[in-house]
């Protein structure tokens, strides 16, 4: 079975002077969530296990998909799309035959370019999303609608809905169309939903092992509901403790590019679930940690000057792999330069694996707080189990900050707003309140 370890040994100021100490204050506040995490009714805690009725219909619409067509387009956007985007990239090795789309931004370009790309005959769509109102996912929608109607191609052939059991307009559409859907608990917001219906048809489709990646993360909700050694609440709590050092930045750092939309995933979960203006109690709070997505070793030869010489307000989080699916040897070659010869008879795993060492080596001899976890391979399980981790993660962290984890109104605001800019009934009030903002000076516009 694939393993996750968790190192926190570089956070501690034991080894590093700017990194953690744990007191008794600490301690009380790790006990208090967990008790407050034990009682807490939480969506998508019922994932890993909760979903054996559907999960036989999901493979089988995935199977089904996977023989009639060549491509798997998901209009969704945030956490209806970073999900399927981040397992796609973790688990694909290039073999499922199937080309796999998320259509999440609204470029016209990139829009335009795939909708042109696109076999129409040999396309499903999968249409995702929570509320069933977004803009983007609505605006998408329709368009494709209108191709396939264009194409003489009937919709409930090319294209399955996952929404709300009954709330939004795509509940609407689909029952008045008769699209196949899969609902999404009602529990289960956006950015925790990878393991809902949201993710597992695309990665069923995909050919990865759904059931596997269940397990992964039911193994990780063992792990992570444990009294003690519980990485999640302790990858929580340093972060905590971080932001009320200043230490607000939080660098995910996978040394795979396999994992690096992992780190847009987390983005989201972090960012969104954690900002937040007010408290539990109403107060008036503005807190949040701001995420950062890098890739090593691509930003070691970018970032990473900021990380072991700048400000002290980050805390750095490798995901490292222990066995990579491939590796290629890197020959002798070039006998006559000296400099170069090390290199030769190695293994490119070897050389990324040193890199990763290194930049944690630097940081450590900067005394830069950061931590260390270990994939011992990417498949479904320890995909499965990381996602997991993180939610549980920023479960935690959440209720170590006293503040709603998993309502995200700073998002919906936009929302409302671009329902205003484009004309929705209903939404001139919100026009006028945007309208009513200080005017533009022309003095701080340059051209
Ligand atoms: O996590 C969230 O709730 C959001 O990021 C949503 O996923 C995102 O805004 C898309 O919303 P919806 O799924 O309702 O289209």
């Amino acid at each position: 079975m694939s393993r996750l370890v968790f190192d926190f040994n570089n956070a501690m100021a034991q080894r590093v002077s700017h990194g953690f100490e744990i007191t008794s204050n600490d301690e009380a506040m790790l006990k208090k969530a967990h008790s407050a995490m034990k009682a807490k009714e939480m969506g998508f805690r019922s994932l890993p296990t909760g979903q054996e009725e559907i999960l036989d219909d999901i493979i089988a619409a995935a199977s089904d998909i996977a023989e009639r067509f060549n491509n798997f387009v998901v209009l969704g956007i945030g956490g209806s799309a970073l999900g399927p985007i981040a397992v796609h990239r973790a688990l694909d090795t290039g073999h499922s035959g199937m080309n796999f789309i998320v259509e999440d931004n609204v470029d016209p370009e990139r829009l335009k370019r795939t909708f042109d790309g696109l076999d129409l005959k040999k396309t499903m769509f999968n249409v995702v999303t929570k509320s069933g109102k977004t803009s983007e996912t609505m605006a998408q929608m329709m368009t494709v609608a209108g191709m396939l109607k264009k194409a003489g191609l009937k919709l409930t052939d090319h294209m399955i809905a996952t929404t709300d059991k009954q709330n939004g307009n795509l509940a609407l559409i689909a029952k008045k169309e008769g699209l196949k859907t899969f609902v999404l608990p009602d529990s289960v917001g956006g950015r925790f939903s990878e393991l809902s219906p949201v993710g597992l048809l695309p990665a069923a489709v995909c050919g990865h092992n759904i059931r596997s990646m269940l397990e992964g993360a039911a193994h990780m909700d063992e792990v992570c509901s444990r009294k003690d050694k519980n990485p999640a609440a302790m990858f929580a709590l340093l972060h905590v403790m971080g932001m009320k050092k200043g230490m607000n930045l939080s660098v995910m750092m996978p040394y795979a590019d396999s994992l690096k939309y992992i780190s847009d995933w987390y983005a989201q979960l972090w960012a969104e679930s954690l900002g937040k203006k007010v408290d539990l109690n109403g107060n008036v709070v503005f807190v949040g940690p701001t995420p950062i997505k890098t890739l090593g070793v691509t930003d070691q030869h970018s970032q990473v000057q900021l990380y072991v010489e700048g400000p002290f307000d980050k805390i750095v989080t490798f995901l490292k792999v222990d066995k990579f699916r491939n590796d290629l040897e890197i020959p002798a070659a070039f006998e006559y330069v000296d400099d170069i010869a090390f290199l030769g008879g190695k293994t490119f795993g070897q050389l990324l694996k040193a890199e990763q060492s290194a930049t944690e080596y630097a940081l450590v001899a900067a005394n830069r707080p950061n931590i260390t976890i270990t994939l011992s391979e990417v498949d479904e399980f320890s995909v499965g189990a990381l996602l997991y981790f993180f939610e549980m993660a920023t479960a935690y962290a959440g209720e170590m900050m006293g503040i709603n984890t998993f309502d995200q109104p700073g998002v919906e605001e936009g929302k409302l707003a671009t329902f205003a800019l484009m004309g929705k009934s209903g939404f001139e009030e919100k026009k006028l309140q945007m309208d009513a903002l200080p005017k533009r000076k022309e003095k701080w516009i340059m051209q």
